[in-house]
């Protein structure tokens, strides 16, 4: 298992790569993510005139959503990478959402005073920590008592066809390695209760834990694959491993299997994410 910066490091690296893919298929990933976003904003029962932190924020969301829903609150976007901040920047300015601000940092070595914050979000980015319990605990200490946590993790591949589709036909071209116990990945926190345990070891209370369905929508089999080859971490991962006519197998099987989920004329493929909320002592 690699050791802390060497996660860091290529985490930086896999996601300054992904940041353009993120910016062109923003406004399906954000329909699909959409649902999530919402879910942690009821969570965390913010109001408004607080400051709320979004911790691996990406392109921006869910903390750019809470901004414009509360104006006179202040949010602080912050991620790994500076690329994924530089879009969300640039969605913030389209959007007219001034209440806000991004800092660069990773989710464990966070650059604020404790008792800062009202509330603090994570959607999408605990699986990608070197270290979930420092993390937490720096989510907590910046916290004010009372705040709310709120994350969100993928279930297992099993209930996430959006993704596991290109993966099987990835597989039949690439011998994809399980993972060493605990390595960084989209499944790493799909385990019942695991996120709940970190937040229980930092003092949180008021712990619950429930699903939320989402759907990838695109306009046909051809825009799945262009949109999941472009910005899924471990799809675009293993395409580098392959030459072009593997890719091409792989596309079209891909493509061929991702019929199955054609109705109404798009194609709407499942997936399945857990939110968890906490409350600081
Ligand atoms: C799947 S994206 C989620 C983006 C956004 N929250 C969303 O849901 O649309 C995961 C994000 O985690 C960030 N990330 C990875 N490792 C990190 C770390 N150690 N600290 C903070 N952010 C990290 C990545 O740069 C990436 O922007």
């Amino acid at each position: 298992m690699p050791g802390p910066e060497q996660i860091r490091d290529s985490q930086r690296q896999a996601w300054a790569g992904l940041a353009a893919g993120w910016a062109k298929w923003d406004s399906v990933i954000m329909d699909q993510l959409g649902p999530v976003g919402a879910a942690i904003m009821d969570g965390l029962g913010v109001v408004d005139g607080r400051r709320h932190l979004d911790i691996a924020s990406g392109t921006g969301e869910p903390g750019l959503s809470i901004a414009r829903r509360w104006p006179a609150g202040h949010v602080v976007l912050t991620d790994l990478v500076p690329e994924m901040l530089d879009v969300a920047a640039r969605r913030a300015r389209a959007q007219g959402i001034a209440n806000i601000d991004t800092t660069v940092c990773g989710a464990d070595e966070l650059p604020f005073d404790g008792d800062s914050f009202d509330s603090v979000s994570v959607r999408f980015g605990y699986m990608f920590f070197p270290d979930l319990a420092r993390a937490t605990a720096e989510f907590a200490r910046v916290l004010k008592p009372g705040g709310r946590l709120c994350s969100s993790v993928w279930i297992e591949p099993e209930r996430n066809p959006w993704t596991a589709t290109a993966m099987r036909a990835i597989a039949t071209e690439v011998v994809l390695p399980t993972p060493a116990p605990d390595a960084p990945g989209m499944f790493r926190c799909a385990a019942p209760g695991r996120v709940s345990a970190l937040y229980a070891d930092v003092g949180l209370s008021d712990i619950a834990e429930w699903d939320v369905p989402v759907h990838l929508v695109t306009e046909s089999p051809d825009q799945y694959w262009q949109v999941v080859s472009e910005h899924v971490a471990p799809v675009v991962a293993a395409l580098r491993q392959v030459d072009q006519p593997a890719r091409e197998r792989i596309r079209a099987r891909a493509v061929a299997d991702v019929r199955a989920f054609k109705a109404n004329g798009v194609v709407r493929v499942p997936g399945l994410a857990r939110c968890i909320v906490g409350t600081a002592p």
